[in-house]
């Protein structure tokens, strides 16, 4: 039987960074495989490894980094986590989701998520990004389980707009102004670690996915439960589309992802500034 989350590590961890850091994070922003090099943007004033985090996992994936940043990015106060958490590295839901409760805690109210995924949209092209609208848990877990805390959030989570609609508003007009194409789509959360077979992708389109991938669900889940705004982008690293299907790998994924890069971090600097 799952018992009400321990509130105390939480706690801790966040009294941590909170007495190692100058200025106070604004926005928090979660950096999904190959997109590390949004750290080249930021004036970096604090960064920890996650080894020297107190209560902290450790991140076990190649193209992800293990780092809590905290600095500018285009003039705004924002803590950096290079590297997530996943599912499919046996990690449990409340542990994969434990940084973002530190945010929370932290006084953090925005959030950006990034991740690679496979497209299933035939409209889309390989290094794409697309803004997530709209999500599918199908994990078959949800970091919620468990009795509730009713003064961290509602037993039953409001997931009608779990992606703000005018921060992705925000998002396209600043896609416009810089000539970035976005697309947008419903991202559907696996477990992983297996790439799906082509029938997998063909009834994941069916289903109304436009991209599929292996985090960002139980992160959204967690943030929206504590109040916090979410804005999300999946870079589209290889294609799940009929007639389309190539092997994918990982080194694959990390390298369709660092041709997105300088694009994903235009528009998310800008999106930090503008997001008021
Ligand atoms: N499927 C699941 N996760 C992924 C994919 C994919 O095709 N590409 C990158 N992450």
């Amino acid at each position: 039987m799952l018992q009400k989350i321990d509130l105390e590590p939480i706690k801790e961890t966040a009294c941590f960074f909170e007495n190692n850091i100058s200025n106070k994070p604004e926005v928090a922003i979660v950096l999904g495989s190959g997109l590390g090099g949004l750290v080249k943007d930021l004036q970096i004033e604090h960064e920890f490894p996650y080894k020297d985090i107190p209560n902290f996992p450790i991140s076990t994936v190649k193209g992800h980094k293990g780092t809590m940043i905290f600095g500018k990015l285009n003039g705004v106060d924002v803590m950096v986590m290079n590297g997530r958490f996943h599912y499919y590295e046996g990690n449990d839901m409340r542990t994969i989701t434990f940084p973002i409760q530190v945010m929370h805690q932290m006084g953090v109210k925005k959030l950006v998520l990034s991740n690679a995924a496979g497209g299933m949209n035939p409209t889309f092209d390989i290094s794409d990004i697309m803004i997530i609208t709209d999500h599918i848990n199908h994990m078959g877990n949800n970091p919620l389980m468990g009795p509730n805390d009713d003064d961290l959030g509602p037993r039953f989570p409001d997931m009608s707009e779990a992606y703000s609609h005018r921060i992705i508003k925000l998002a396209k007009e600043i896609g416009r102004e810089f000539n970035i194409k976005l697309q947008h789509g419903v991202y559907i959360g696996v477990t992983g670690p297996t790439f799906e077979t082509p029938a997998e992708y063909r009834m994941y389109h069916i289903w109304g996915a436009d991209a599929v991938g292996m985090s960002t669900v139980p992160e959204t889940i967690v943030a929206r439960y504590l109040g916090m705004e979410v804005f999300a982008l999946s870079v589209i690293t290889d294609l799940g589309v009929v007639g389309q299907i190539e092997k994918a790998s990982h080194d694959e994924v990390l390298h369709a992802a660092e041709k997105a890069e300088p694009k994903m971090v235009k528009l998310v600097s800008e999106l930090v500034a503008r997001w008021k």
